[in-house]
């Protein structure tokens, strides 16, 4: 039988290195590298898989240049715009942010929940996007609240800002970097990953294709014999 495609999960990886190769600076390779994302939504609707995530900013890349941080967040606020909302909704996206609010301003937050409540009711694909998250946070997070936590009924996992995340069946990371740097680890646990050589700004529908036949093509086996 087919594997079932269900999810998507992207590590986006290599616009600095890319926009370093032409000579330019890594800002510019950020911004190119945002257009990939549409087309990949776009061809996920066509091949009917429901949900997709992106991997856009990790805890640690607070570590980076304050000009570069700077450049992203301003990157995601230009991108949390009406005519993207309505782009969303046209194609029936609904966007769910996973992340944590600390160290993002205010304003900030509230355009990013401005965004979701929009989006909230759209039904043809889950976008999960991944920004200010980090594993080792957020299961630190969970394992203090449900210390605090009265009810003996509660989960770790109910604490997880993941936790209505579906298990990720095919995880590709770009720039042909081997690891997972704190991604989410929880939803990885049977997943099939590729590490795509292509720098996140090349990625496109076409190497994205042939990356989805090499799912097809595993034999994915969960323990059994
Ligand atoms: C991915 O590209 C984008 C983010 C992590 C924000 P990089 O900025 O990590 O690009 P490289 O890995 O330095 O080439
Ligand atoms: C991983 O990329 C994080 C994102 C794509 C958001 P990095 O470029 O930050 O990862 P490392 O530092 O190479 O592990
Ligand atoms: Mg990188």
């Amino acid at each position: 039988m087919k594997n079932k495609l269900n999810h998507v999960s992207f590590i986006m990886d290599g616009n600095g290195r890319w926009a370093k190769s032409r000579n330019k600076s890594r800002t510019y390779g950020h911004l190119q590298g945002i257009n990939v994302i549409p087309k990949i939504i776009e061809y996920s609707i066509k091949q009917k898989i429901n949900n997709l995530s992106f991997f856009a900013f990790s805890t640690e890349n607070w570590n980076r240049s304050k000009s570069e941080v700077t450049f992203l967040l301003k990157l995601l606020e230009k991108n949390l715009s009406k005519k993207i909302i309505s782009k969303a909704n046209e194609f029936g996206i609904k966007v769910i942010w996973i992340g944590f609010e600390k160290n993002l301003s205010k304003s900030l937050i509230k355009k990013i929940n401005f965004f979701e409540e929009q989006t909230k009711n759209n039904n043809t694909i889950n976008v999960y996007f991944y920004f200010n998250y980090g594993f080792k946070d957020e299961c630190e997070c969970a394992l203090e609240k449900i210390k605090l936590s009265k009810n003996s009924n509660e989960h770790f996992e109910d604490y997880l800002l993941t936790k209505d995340v579906p298990q990720i069946d095919l995880l590709i990371r770009t720039s042909g970097e081997k690891r997972i740097s704190n991604f989410s680890f929880y939803q990885l646990l049977y997943s099939e990953i590729i590490f795509e050589p292509t720098l996140w700004p090349d990625y496109n529908e076409d190497i994205y294709s042939k990356n989805i036949e090499e799912f097809y093509s595993r034999k994915r086996r969960y323990g059994k014999a």
